[in-house]
């Protein structure tokens, strides 16, 4: 289609003690564990090659602007590692435990297909987390969707704000 960097965002359950629900997380590595991959069967070899390296998956120079934008702007915003689970359920408690053990900072049911799709054609990208609740630790407050919902769209009018006082 001729795009030339792709810019993802989500709503995530954060699973960092040090996050709180309405933090952003701007991601820089993932794992997945949603059991599968969108590149399993015959590859595209005009798109990318079989076996794609993954050292890089999110754009550092674009991290690097984004944090840069938000510390400015006295925006929470962490960089970490988003771990991705098919759901629909959200997470037990030794799951939230084992995804914070595996080294993940918040745990979603997207981006990485899209990620690793992007990143065999050799697509920059940029995904950026909205905390919309909290796993593991002491946190056992019943999530619902309605919740996640009410986070995010809270978020977005942070971000209106925010694109008012800032000029490219
Ligand atoms: N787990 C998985 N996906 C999510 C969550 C969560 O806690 N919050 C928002 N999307």
């Amino acid at each position: 289609m001729g795009i030339e960097k792709l810019i993802l965002s989500n709503a995530s359950g954060g699973v960092n003690p040090k996050y709180k629900v309405g933090d952003l997380m701007i991601l820089d590595d993932h794992i997945n564990l949603m059991g599968t991959n969108p590149l399993i069967g015959k590859n595209e070899e005009e798109l990318g090659t079989r076996f794609p390296d993954m050292g890089e998956p999110y754009d550092k120079g674009m991290i690097a602007k984004a944090k840069a934008v938000a510390d400015k702007n006295d925006f929470t915003c962490h960089i970490g590692t988003y771990a991705a689970v098919t759901g629909p359920t959200f997470e037990t408690r030794a799951e939230y435990r084992y995804i914070k053990i595996i080294g993940a900072d918040c745990v979603g049911m997207s981006t990485v297909p899209e990620n690793i799709i992007a990143r065999h054609m050799n697509l920059p990208v940029f995904a950026i987390s909205i905390i919309t609740d909290l796993g593991g630790g002491d946190h056992l407050e019943v999530i619902t969707h309605e919740e996640v919902l009410k986070v995010a769209n809270e978020a977005e009018k942070k971000n209106d704000s925010y694109y008012q006082r800032t000029y490219y």
